[in-house]
């Protein structure tokens, strides 16, 4: 059997958690293969990189920071996710053709839904509007969540999000408007880097407003954020920021090799690993 092939390409990728995730989804479906961490140190040798998978037959690769946007126009054909983010997380090489997809919504809505049982006319805030926040939002949408808001300290880029779905409802709030109506939704979505290692102790907006909600911060790193504890501390259940990873990464290993794996299973691991 041909090992299986796969990379990142960005910059930096020297921390990714990807290769171990993948190396247990080959695991689990008993197959040998890589998973090179390549650092692409500007845009002009992407070209390079990406004629480097095709002659050697990786099946495909993820994409990361700086590269999510400019990949595009390297690409053969974008799926409908892809092309509504404006962004694309994971290629696929088929027939020396690359298509680009985007697994990052999707990927947040099955962690959620693996770990909550959140209903389809619940009213969902997401607080921030960069990358994550705009594959959050449209997975969202995609997958019938009709009630989502945004807040955000630049009103202009939330709009822009909302834009790019008209399904439902969607009002655009400041951090400031959010944080007095906290106790309003039934799922607050913390989606901006504020708060990562090593500036742990920072926290986006206060939760002394939320009581019954689920609270979530796709911040992994520390697992624990100060926003997660502060929600515990309001009595709130919370969804740990690793679980989208997982998520993310079990979609896009389907799209490479037509394989099912279990993010499920390497949930529990990957969370003591962060805990360290
Ligand atoms: P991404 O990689 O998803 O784009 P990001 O650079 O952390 O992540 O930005 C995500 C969001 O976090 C942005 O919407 C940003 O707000 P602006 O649109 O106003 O720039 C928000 N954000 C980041 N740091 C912030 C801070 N200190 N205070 C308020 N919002 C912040």
């Amino acid at each position: 059997m041909v090992a299986y092939k796969f990379a990142l390409i960005g910059n930096p990728v020297t921390h990714s958690l990807s290769p171990w995730i993948h190396q247990q989804f080959l695991k689990q479906i008993n197959r040998q293969g890589s998973y090179d961490l390549c650092e692409v140190k500007k845009e002009a040798d992407l070209s390079e990189q990406i004629d480097y998978f095709k002659k050697n037959n990786y099946l495909g690769f993820n994409v990361t920071v700086p590269y999510k946007e400019t990949i595009i126009a390297y690409l053969d054909e974008l799926d409908l996710q892809a092309k509504k983010i404006g962004a694309v997380n994971t290629v696929l090489i088929k027939d020396n053709r690359l298509i680009g997809y985007n697994t990052d919504g999707l990927g947040y809505v099955k962690s959620l839904e693996a770990h909550t049982q959140l209903k389809k006319d619940a009213r969902i805030l997401i607080l921030g509007a960069g990358g994550a926040a705009r594959g959050i939002y449209n997975g969202l949408k995609e997958s019938a969540y009709l009630s989502v808001d945004i807040a955000n300290r630049t009103l202009n880029k939330a709009e822009e999000i909302k834009e790019t779905n008209p399904r439902g409802k969607t009002s655009v709030i400041t951090l400031t408007e959010a944080e007095k109506k906290l106790n309003h939704y039934d799922l607050i979505i913390q989606t901006s880097s504020v708060g990562m290692k090593p500036n742990s102790t920072a926290q986006l907006i206060s939760l002394k407003n939320v009581s019954q909600a689920i609270v979530s911060d796709i911040v992994y790193q520390p697992i624990e954020t100060q926003f997660l504890k502060q929600a515990k501390e309001q009595g709130a259940s919370v969804h740990y920021g690793h679980s989208m990873l997982l998520y993310q990464a079990e979609i896009a290993f389907n799209i490479w090799t037509g394989k099912k794996v279990s993010a499920a299973k390497l949930d529990n691991e990957l969370k003591s690993k962060l805990e360290g």
